[in-house]
């Protein structure tokens, strides 16, 4: 028997739920997992909401999380008893104290990583390699903007797009959290509450805007997001923090300049355990150099996940967020 968080309706952070669990013996290719740290992140609150639809309800919750492999099923390698992992895809289900997961979508974690720094960083920093390297490869000297830049992502971004000499320009709702995007490796903020963010952007780029776009807010910047583009450019919209973006009329990507615009998933990039682990060593080895620090904002028990949700959602955190079984 275990402790996890479950919804049997979609809403608020008032439907989840604090309670006994029996999990199922792992499959032939599953893995147990004793979480030792869980991950907060959004799109945990869109499954809640009901914005992006779980398998089945009543549902566990949550995708990221990091402690001992507690049993392992008859076909898997690679993977023992004892060994310590992390996980940020498969199936809903993190907010628990025992996880029952495909082996594929487990990394082993290095030592230098405890479990705490692997549950705040997996989903987030993976998520980053995959957009700063892959739907779009950013190039010393590159002038980029990313939205929501003292989040969990965001200063996570900031920190990748400096090792890598790319010039960040970081939205931010509040002085606080330029301060800390700044601190975290951004070239320049803009407050996007009060200030006029293409206006920013022409005059930081001396009229150039930027190359790429990244856009995990949505509904409220897309309009902001498009302008920011430089002609043939790429808007990589990749989230909806503030409500998904709905009704595109693609002519106004000719009116623009040409541009291009993708709608990438992690689960589309780190499709394979090769893939997996290839982006999950970058990302530890950043780490390992000292590249990137992970910054934890807040820590909640794991039966507080929905006070947890409650203040991700208000823009109240910054970092990540981690819960604790
Ligand atoms: N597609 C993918 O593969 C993928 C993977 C991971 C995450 N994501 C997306 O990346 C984003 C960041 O995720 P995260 O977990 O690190 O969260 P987060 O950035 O720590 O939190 C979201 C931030 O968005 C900003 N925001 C702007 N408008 C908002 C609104 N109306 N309501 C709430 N927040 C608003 C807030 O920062 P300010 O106060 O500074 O505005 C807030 O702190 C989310 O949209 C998530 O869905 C996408």
């Amino acid at each position: 028997m275990a402790k996890r968080i479950q919804f049997s309706r979609h809403g608020g952070p008032e439907v989840l739920e604090y309670l006994d669990y029996q999990p199922a013996e792992p499959g032939p290719q599953e893995v147990r997992v004793r979480n030792r740290a869980i991950g907060l992140n959004f799109i945990d609150t869109y499954y809640r909401s009901g914005l992006y639809a779980p398998p089945a309800l009543p549902s566990g919750l949550g995708t990221e999380g990091a402690g001992e492999v507690e049993a392992v099923g008859s076909e898997v390698t690679g993977f023992a008893v004892g060994d310590r992992v992390a996980y940020a895809t498969g199936p809903l289900g993190a907010y628990s104290e025992l996880h029952v997961l495909p082996a594929s979508h487990l990394v082993k974690l290095p030592d230098a990583i405890d479990f705490e720094q692997a549950a705040a960083v997996m989903l987030k920093g993976l998520t980053v390699q995959y957009l700063l390297r892959q739907t779009y490869e950013v190039q010393p000297g590159q002038t980029i903007l990313w939205h929501a830049a003292a989040g969990g992502v965001g200063l996570l971004a900031c920190q990748w797009a400096r090792a890598l000499g790319v010039k960040l320009i970081g939205t931010v709702s509040s002085p606080q959290k330029a301060a800390l995007a700044k601190a975290n490796g951004a070239w320049a903020t803009i407050d996007y509450s009060r200030e006029d963010v293409p206006a920013r952007v022409l005059e930081l780029t001396e009229g150039a805007k930027c190359p790429v776009v990244y856009d995990s807010v949505g509904k409220d910047t897309w309009e902001i997001s498009l302008d920011c583009v430089a002609p043939r450019g790429l808007l990589v919209s990749f989230g909806n923090a503030s409500g998904p973006v709905s009704g595109v009329n693609l002519a106004v990507l000719a009116q623009k300049g040409s541009l291009y615009v993708t709608r990438p998933t992690l689960f589309g990039y780190a499709n394979s355990q090769e893939r997996l682990q290839t982006m999950a060593d970058e990302l530890f080895g950043l780490i390992a150099a000292g590249k990137i620090q992970v910054e934890i904002g807040r820590r909640y028990p794991l039966a507080d996940a929905a006070k947890a949700q409650e203040a991700l959602s208000s823009r109240q955190t910054t970092g990540s967020t981690v819960l604790l079984p």
